[in-house]
């Protein structure tokens, strides 16, 4: 559990205190969101103004119309009634500059659906599965990237924390195996996470969620070699002036068995039944500045009849971590 003196120790104090900590203060400093925020930037490069992770991405507004037995299955008033959506399609990592062909990273998705109840926000990705299942795995799968006084990574360093840490190569392996999207539309995004939802008899179900974009696109490695580095701005320019980009949300039902703890670990998506919840609709562009005032937290902001899971160690440390990001991307 993620307490918010923890959040402030670490903003105030800085990961340089961690040297004077006993051992067992220091484990839980290693899982301290402000030290995992610092090892982002040090990763991906320490740019300043932007997120620790999603830096280089395109702002946007759409709807959320949920299906007709949405309600069924949650009793969150998104369920019910169409609500408007700010939106963020983004590229992983602290780089503004991240090439859009880059293969073994995610495309990111940020979403708020507003309700006067209370927002329901979704940060999802292009893979089914996370790259870490513990905050303390985080903090070293970061750190052994790094670059070292050559400006490089340790190659060394890496092999054998991948070694030591198989579960942390499924996401590379997975966007690897795949061909890049043409589009930040082109491309499905996960939740990750295996969520509760909560209907108004009290019952409840537990699944994954997943985006899925009405109008897949991906590139050939030949097109991907004619393209410039930054294209998905323009491309999704074009595609929203002939019209809406669709995405519907599908919920994918846990079975006996099915692992909720450790977002590393993916469900046979292929044989568990599923649900249409609603379908998202991107219609425009928006300034950088309406998603730049104010972080998307997949975790406070969750109404009544869905909730992330208590026990996966990766989801509640979300919010302090995205908490940290926005405090020094404002200053
Ligand atoms: C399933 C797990 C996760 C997914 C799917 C995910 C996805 C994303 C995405 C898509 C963004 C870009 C958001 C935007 O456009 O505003 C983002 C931002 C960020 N992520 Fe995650 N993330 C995950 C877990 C984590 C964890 C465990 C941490 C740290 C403990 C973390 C730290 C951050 C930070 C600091 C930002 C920048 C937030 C901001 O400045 O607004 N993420 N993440």
């Amino acid at each position: 559990m993620i307490r918010f003196h923890t959040l402030l120790a670490g903003l105030l104090a800085g990961t340089a205190a961690a040297a004077c900590l006993s051992a067992p203060a220091r484990a839980a400093e290693e899982a301290d969101p402000a030290a995992i925020v610092a090892a982002q930037f040090a990763a991906g490069g320490d740019h300043k103004g932007v997120r620790a992770s999603g830096a280089k991405g395109v702002c946007l507004t759409g709807r959320f119309a949920p299906a007709p037995d949405a309600a069924a299955l949650s009793k969150a008033p998104h369920f019910a009634k169409a609500v408007p959506v700010t939106a963020r399609f983004s590229m992983g990592g602290s780089n503004p500059k991240v090439s859009d062909k880059a293969k073994p990273v995610t495309r990111g998705f940020a979403m708020r659906m507003a309700d006067p109840a209370g927002d329901m926000t979704f940060v999802i990705i292009s893979a089914p599965m996370f790259s870490t299942k513990t905050p303390a795995q985080l903090l070293e799968f970061l750190q052994v990237r790094a670059p070292g006084p050559d400006g490089k990574p340790d190659a060394e360093k890496i092999k054998a924390f991948a070694a030591q840490n198989p579960e942390t190569g499924r996401q590379a392996a997975w966007l690897n195996a795949r061909p890049v999207p043409a589009s930040f539309a082109g491309t499905d995004y996960w939740a990750v996470h295996a969520y509760t939802l909560t209907n108004a008899k009290g019952e409840k179900t537990t699944a994954k969620l997943k985006f899925v974009a009405a109008d897949k696109a991906t590139l050939t490695d030949e097109e991907l070699k004619a393209k410039p580095d930054s294209f998905y701005a323009d491309e999704l320019k074009e595609r929203l002036a002939k019209g809406p980009a669709r995405f519907d949300l599908v919920a994918i039902l846990a079975e006996p068995g099915d692992p909720t703890a450790d977002p590393t670990a993916t469900w046979p998506e292929e044989s568990r039944k599923t649900r249409t919840l609603g379908t998202l609709t991107i219609a425009a562009i928006e300034p950088d500045a309406t998603c730049d005032a104010a972080t998307f937290d997949p975790v406070a902001d969750m109404p009544d009849g869905i909730a992330g899971p208590a026990d996966d160690p990766m989801f509640a440390i979300r919010s302090p971590a995205y908490a940290v990001s926005l405090s020094r991307r404002a200053n």
